[in-house]
């Protein structure tokens, strides 16, 4: 769930499990909120729209189209995902909140979809975790879509969260340790995304790139320092240290301290930390 790049097996006694039920209680709201920012993008469903929801994860980018569609709109969505669990929670949630939604387990770099089926495919947080920066996905995306259908795919242009993981793998590992999402950089151009679309199959007059923000407002801060170190802090080419788990305390003050400080985070009325993002988003049409 969480993209290691280490086959390292040790983890910290401290370290929360990267589950499907942990990334939800991370990320919040802000993963329905990138997708509905990316969705506010698009022309209103049609009735009839087949849509894909692609690397949907537990069901933020469908939750968001549900939110943006007329009540009576007749559409179908297909979420499909690698991680079989985050299925299972998907499709518990289609069923309590009545969403005209099925999931199956499926790799969106080899889709075992027929070519041309859907009007829609949304990957919302998804190319950036696929191998080869998601080009070969984006080839199933244009393969799998009817001719004029859309494409919309984002990664972030600004994340107020990752600079305090790095700050902290450096202060409490020894100099010269990879980073975690040392590799991320490159995205947070939108031309990069524009470019990983383009070798996709999408011609690039027929990719428009839009940016948004999205505000997220956090919790206990504690907590979600934990989380963020639990689930981002072993993600490197070297994994989890052993010195890790002796440093756990130092590493989550290092988060605090550099979240409280970060340029994209604001104290609210009340005490509460909001975070802002800003996504890169691209509407691509076949
Ligand atoms: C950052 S999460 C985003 C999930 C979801 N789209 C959302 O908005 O919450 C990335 C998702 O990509 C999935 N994933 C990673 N590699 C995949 C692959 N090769 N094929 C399909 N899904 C994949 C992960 O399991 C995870 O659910």
């Amino acid at each position: 769930m969480n993209n290691p790049e280490s086959q390292n097996q040790f983890v910290p006694k401290q370290a929360i499990a990267p589950t499907p039920e942990l990334y939800d209680e991370l990320v919040i709201d802000c993963m329905e909120k990138l997708a509905a920012a990316t969705v506010s993008h698009l022309t209103p469903f049609p009735n009839g729209a087949k849509i894909h929801d692609n690397g949907c994860g537990t069901g933020a980018a469908t939750a968001a189209i549900m939110s943006f569609i007329s009540p009576a709109a007749k559409i179908s969505i297909n979420g499909t995902d690698i991680n079989s669990r985050a299925i299972e929670i998907y499709k518990r949630q289609a069923a309590e909140k009545h969403w005209p939604a099925t999931a199956v387990p499926m790799d969106s770099t080899a889709l075992s979809y027929a070519s041309e089926l859907f009007t829609h495919s949304i990957g919302n947080a998804l190319l950036f975790v696929l191998p080869n920066d998601g080009v070969d996905a984006v080839k199933e995306v244009y393969r799998t879509l009817k001719p004029g259908g859309i494409a919309a795919l984002n990664s972030w242009a600004y994340q107020p969260n990752m600079e305090p993981i790095q700050v902290a793998a450096q202060s409490t590992r020894p100099a010269g340790t990879p980073l975690p999402r040392q590799g991320m950089d490159k995205w947070l151009q939108a031309e990069f995304l524009q470019s990983v679309v383009e070798k996709g199959g999408f011609e690039r007059q027929k990719i428009k790139m839009v940016q948004s923000e999205v505000f997220v407002e956090l919790g206990d801060l504690n907590r979600y320092a934990t989380m963020l170190w639990s689930f981002i802090g072993g993600t490197s080419a070297v994994g989890w240290l052993e010195s890790d788990e002796q440093k756990w305390e130092e590493a989550i003050t290092v988060v605090k301290k550099e979240l409280k400080k970060s340029q994209g985070t604001r104290l609210l009325d009340g005490g509460k930390m909001q975070l802002r993002f800003v996504a890169n988003i691209a509407i691509a049409t076949k």
